[in-house]
């Protein structure tokens, strides 16, 4: 059957400023956008998402807003109730629970807080669900995106039993022993959300293994599941690699790195990233492999992000000290060995990219980690991916990467120094055949599977 498509995520693709009096849209950031974005541009599909910018706010007045080739309707919550939802429950509660990042010997202690902000993140989805049944057509295919939205399912039955809603997590789902760490009600109310849909979709199958096992031990209900891991646009990623941006971006590296070889990371400033552990395990190689001091640059490109939870703003400030401290050690005239970039510069990370001898991404837990595929991409130099076990990327592609146990320290920079050793042959195979996982599934097989969970 042929539906209608509304998609429906926290982030829209376009977010809006205004400039000079007129109201300007600029593409969204972030995975989710840089995934479904190419999808969807160009087609009749409508996308509803919250308003997160004053300016969002303005065109959330407009209605449906045309722009930039999406058809996008942005919903305008109240700030508090959407601060409250979006930082308190989404990404300080829920993500924390799915990624397993919560030091519990100390945290989390729910009290009021969490009682207050997750009534909030029911009005924020209820106001979802309103929103969508006021806009969807006649028995469309609502393609819900991720965690801020996993209630949604349940006020589309009751407004709209014509449409076909599915859920897809961009993120791991949390096992049964990370559940219990949330108060019941909370977990009880997350599964049924999720369940309520007509199917529950996830990059691999270990998280919706994780999600049923969830499932079973609260509702005792097996819900539907289906497993897609999201394609990379090769096309979308190849043209920024082209963009006279990307080239001066790759020119200021050169002159930064001369003929070293680099050790690259690309990624938001985020907890379940393992920043700490990837910068430790650069000052073990420099201590245990001297040959390598002043022969190799870690390039590290990484933005702020979620900046509203203390624990990122935290974060950020112990990830800058260990970089300092490193680099205090280690350098010398003429060589600094990490080069911290904290500019959210699209063209520069793609830069980054293409330069890198090795491409590290060592997260704690991932639902998917797009950076690793793009990196095969558009790597110039048959760069060595040293990739976490607990990507779920890795299922993807880890047959041509070096293998990181994130929490290991000293084996992560012994994956290093390999990758780093590996003879000019093997790099050039593995590169290769990276290329190839990267690009296996396309952007369209995504959608399909997704339209197929909705029957
Ligand atoms: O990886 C999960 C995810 O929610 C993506 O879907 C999204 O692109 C990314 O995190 C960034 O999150 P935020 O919109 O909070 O910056």
């Amino acid at each position: 059957m042929d539906r209608p498509v509304v998609v429906v995520s926290n982030r829209g693709p376009l977010s809006f400023r205004r400039d000079a009096g007129t109201l300007v849209a600029r593409r969204g950031a972030g995975g989710l956008v840089s995934g479904l974005g190419p999808l969807v541009a160009g087609t009749e599909a409508l996308w509803v998402a919250a308003a997160m910018s004053d300016g969002d706010r303005e065109a959330a007045a407009a209605g449906i807003v045309d722009a930039e080739g999406f058809r996008t309707r942005l919903l305008a919550i109240d700030p508090e109730v959407y601060r409250l939802a979006y930082d308190v429950v989404s990404n300080q509660t829920l993500w924390f629970v799915y990624h397993g990042l919560y030091d519990l010997p100390r945290e989390p202690a729910f009290g009021r807080d969490l009682r207050e902000a997750w009534q909030a993140y029911r009005e924020v989805n209820d106001a979802f669900a309103e929103a969508v049944a006021e806009v969807a057509p006649h028995g469309a295919a609502v393609l819900v995106q991720d965690y801020h939205l996993g209630l949604l399912g349940l006020g589309l039955v009751e407004r709209r039993p014509d449409l076909a809603a599915v859920h897809f997590s961009h993120t791991p789902f949390a096992t049964p022993t990370w559940l219990r760490v949330l108060p019941d009600h909370v977990a009880g109310e997350v599964l049924s959300g999720l369940a309520a849909h007509r199917a529950c979709g996830f990059h691999t199958r270990g998280w919706a293994d994780d999600f049923l096992a969830c499932a079973r031990e609260v509702l005792a209900l097996t819900p539907r599941t289906f497993v897609s891991p999201l394609p990379s646009d090769a096309a979308d990623v190849r043209r920024a690699a082209d963009s006279p941006a990307c080239g001066a971006a790759l020119a200021e590296i050169e002159d930064e790195v001369g003929d070293r070889l680099v050790v690259a990371r690309v990624d938001r400033i985020e907890l379940s990233k393992n920043l700490l552990r990837g910068f430790l395990s650069f000052d073990y190689l420099l201590d245990h492999h001297p040959g390598w001091r002043e022969r190799v640059v870690f390039l590290a490109s990484v933005y702020p992000s979620r900046t509203g939870v203390p624990a990122y703003i935290e974060y950020q400030g112990e990830v800058e000290r260990l970089v300092g401290r490193i680099n205090d050690r280690w350098a010398t005239p003429g060589w600094t060995p990490i080069v911290y970039d904290t500019r959210d510069d699209y063209p520069r990370s793609v830069a980054v990219l293409r330069r890198a001898d090795v491409l590290l991404v060592n997260p704690i837990r991932d639902g998917l980690n797009l950076v690793a595929k793009e990196g095969g991409i558009v790597n110039e130099r048959d760069a060595v991916l040293c990739l976490s076990r607990e990507a779920g990327v890795w299922d993807e592609v880890g047959e041509a990467a070096v293998q990181v146990p994130p929490f290991d320290v000293a084996g992560t920079a012994d994956a290093l120094d390999l990758a780093l050793r590996m003879p000019a042959e093997e790099r050039k195979a593995r590169a290769e055949l990276l290329r190839t996982l990267a690009v296996a599934r396309k952007p369209a097989d995504w959608l399909a599977d997704q339209l197929a969970a909705a029957e």
